[in-house]
């Protein structure tokens, strides 16, 4: 029924979602870690307006499947307001029974749009934006070239909230390399206790395709943790948090553990499951069962 750039990808979240791909690839592109859309037919553009409107009303035709739009690609939010209010207007228009629509978003994305019109996005279904923010460390955030800060991050965060937008952060287990793996976990647990995100989620850095780039980044000072510095680094990252009301899960199918619960309520028990990860008494996922 739609046309796919291939790949795609979307949060594990959205794995019953319709999926709109309304940009092909990722505006920015450039962080070292990442090999989603570095393939030639991923090159970015934003997909035809007219094409779009197209597929939401071949999809209308089949009745009412899905109630979730993922908005793909790697960072939807880069379309103007304009854009976006289209799209979301057609969803309501030919597919009523969705009850939420969401989409990647880059800090940078949010620079140029204020708090009325994503609250304008907000009314029209647009419910939720998952952030890339992977570290709230500084150091780190510029090896990897994520072209965002702490406070930018931190910025994107706040206005999404102020505007309605539900918020899901993403935080890369691994990220700081052995080196720099503390100040990662203080200065991303910082980052969350400011924004106070509705949801978030830790997935463990895996290059499939090496890690050359991340080590070029790092000055050649890279070395990926092994399996036990890993759960010392979330156990850390865990233990620094202090967050009102947060769904915290680390089930991506990149971890090595799975875990599950809301933060603050659930910290002791998130934390000693780790404990008992560290101690070795718990059966983990195999590596052939790990995946981006
Ligand atoms: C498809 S990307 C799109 C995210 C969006 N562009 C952003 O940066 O906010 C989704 C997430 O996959 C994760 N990811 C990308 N490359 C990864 C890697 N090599 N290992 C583990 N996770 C990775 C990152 O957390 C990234 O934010
Ligand atoms: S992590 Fe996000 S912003 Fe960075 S290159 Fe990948 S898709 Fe683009």
């Amino acid at each position: 029924m739609i046309n796919y750039i291939e790949p795609v990808f979307r949060p594990p979240s959205e794995g019953r979602s319709l999926i709109l791909q309304v940009t092909n690839g990722c505006s920015w592109n450039k962080c070292t870690f990442c090999d989603m859309y570095t393939q030639p037919q991923k090159k970015f553009r934003a997909r035809d307006e007219d094409e779009v409107l197209a597929e939401i009303k071949k999809v209308a035709a089949a009745g009412p499947q899905y109630e979730k739009v993922f908005l793909a690609d790697g960072d939807a939010f880069v379309l103007p307001p304009r854009r976006l209010k289209n799209i979301l207007l057609a969803i309501k228009e030919h597919l009523p029974w969705v009850k939420r629509v969401s989409a990647y978003c880059l800090p940078r994305n949010l620079k140029k749009k204020s708090v009325e019109e994503l609250k304008e996005l907000a009314e029209l279904g647009l419910g939720m934006g998952y952030v890339g923010a992977e570290s709230g460390d500084d150091e780190v955030l510029g090896f990897i070239s994520k072209g965002e800060t702490f406070d930018s991050t931190l910025d994107a965060l706040l206005k999404l909230k102020q505007a309605g937008i539900k918020t899901s952060v993403m935080i890369l287990n691994g990220m700081g390399g052995v080196k720099y793996s503390q100040q990662h976990a203080e200065n991303s647990a910082l980052l969350m206790n400011k924004a106070q995100p509705d949801f978030l989620s830790t997935l463990v850095v895996s290059y499939p395709l090496g890690d050359k780039r991340v080590k070029d980044g790092f000055n050649g000072e890279y070395e990926l943790p092994d399996q036990r510095t890993l759960f010392l680094e979330l156990r850390h990252l865990i233990s620094c948090l202090e967050l009102d009301h947060t769904i915290f899960r680390s089930d991506h199918a990149s971890n090595y553990l799975a875990l599950k619960g809301t933060l603050g309520a659930d910290k002791e028990r998130l934390l000693a499951q780790l404990d008992e990860a560290i101690a070795g008494r718990v059966a983990l996922r195999q590596e052939w069962q790990r995946g981006l």
